[in-house]
């Protein structure tokens, strides 16, 4: 099987996505899979790529400010307020879509999610390049996202041309979602902004992340970022003593479990954004531990915690 070049060689990535071909791009919250945003025919290469339902719409990312109102019809106050507030950084705004924005990148939808990521090797990535980029996370649909290179390469590598090597992910969930609906700001994902911090540009927040089987944005889906490994959230001695005999992987916040067959520890010092950009990489190796059941701690529900929990209980869901 053909596998995929990892490298640093912004000028190939250049190269393959002018091409209509797929690279994979390292932003702070996880790894793109990327492709030109105005050309349909490679932005269906994404879908195929991923095995991705083409009712899911894509993220398209930006290099500047300055290209915001090329690609969003209008533009609210309180999005250039966000913008100025958390940009480049994990948010990604919904606005309504100019019509230069093919209607495969948002599903038909008239909105479409903008963003631009803050990550130099992309951000250099997106400044040579004439169009911006649709770019999901680097994973096959409804698994865990990526946070490294080497997860790309292990589950989609023979699936597209590059990997450009960004290193680590710093955040290492994805970026929250808002939508704007007359004054209000919707939050649709959480991510790596959290809702305190939302908050202090405005007080009119509503949190509208519940789950649904039949979504309209199916980072909501009830079951997603799922490892193959069933996993439990709950109180770790409890569960340890119910399950008795299982080999059991642990992922907890900050304190060790010598009894688990592998423990997993998110941050030694109890630091939501270590955890976070922890959160998916651990995830994995819990799933790849060999062990019959993965058993979760419960998250409390604050800053960064918020995303991490909603993560972990998705990742829990069975259908
Ligand atoms: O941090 C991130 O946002 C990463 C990096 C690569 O930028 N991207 C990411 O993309 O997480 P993806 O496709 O895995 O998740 C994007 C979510 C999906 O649940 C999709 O349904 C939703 O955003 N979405 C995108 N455009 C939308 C729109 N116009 N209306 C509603 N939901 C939208
Ligand atoms: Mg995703």
């Amino acid at each position: 099987m053909k596998r995929a070049e990892i490298g640093t060689d912004l000028i190939k990535a250049e190269q393959i996505l002018q091409n209509g071909g797929l690279v994979a791009i390292p932003t702070e919250t996880v790894y793109g899979l990327s492709a030109n945003a105005l050309d349909p025919v490679a932005v269906a290469r994404i879908f195929e790529a991923k095995d991705r339902p083409s009712f899911d719409p894509l993220i398209v990312h930006i290099p500047s400010i300055h290209f915001l109102a090329r690609y969003a019809a209008e533009i609210p106050d309180l999005a250039w307020k966000l913008c100025d507030a958390f940009w480049p950084g994990p948010l990604t705004l919904l606005l309504s879509k100019d019509k230069i924005i093919p209607d495969i990148v948002t599903s038909g939808l008239d909105t479409v999610g903008i963003r631009i990521p803050a990550h130099p090797m992309t951000q250099a990535l997106l400044s040579r390049l004439l169009f911006p980029l649709a770019a999901p996370s680097a994973n096959p649909f409804g698994y865990i996202s990526p946070t490294t290179a080497q997860h790309v390469a292990d589950q989609l590598g023979d699936r597209i041309g590059y990997i450009l090597d960004g290193g680590h992910c710093t955040v290492g969930v994805e970026s929250t979602i808002v939508g704007f609906e007359g004054d209000k700001l919707i939050i649709h994902r959480l991510g790596g902004i959290t809702v305190e911090q939302l908050r202090q540009i405005t007080d009119t927040i509503e949190i509208r992340v519940s789950s649904s089987s039949k979504p309209d944005a199916p980072g909501q889906l009830d079951a997603h970022y799922a490892p193959r490994t069933k996993l439990l959230i709950g109180d770790i001695e409890l569960l340890l003593e119910e399950n008795y005999g299982k080999k059991l992987s642990v992922i907890s916040l900050h304190k060790s479990y010598p009894r688990a067959f592998r423990c997993f520890v998110l941050s030694p010092s109890g630091e939501l954004s270590e955890a976070a950009a922890n959160l998916f990489g651990m995830m994995r190796e819990a799933d790849q531990s060999g062990a019959d059941l993965i058993i979760a701690e419960e998250i409390s529900e604050t800053g960064l915690g918020r995303a991490i929990a909603d993560r972990l209980k998705r990742a829990a869901y069975r259908i």
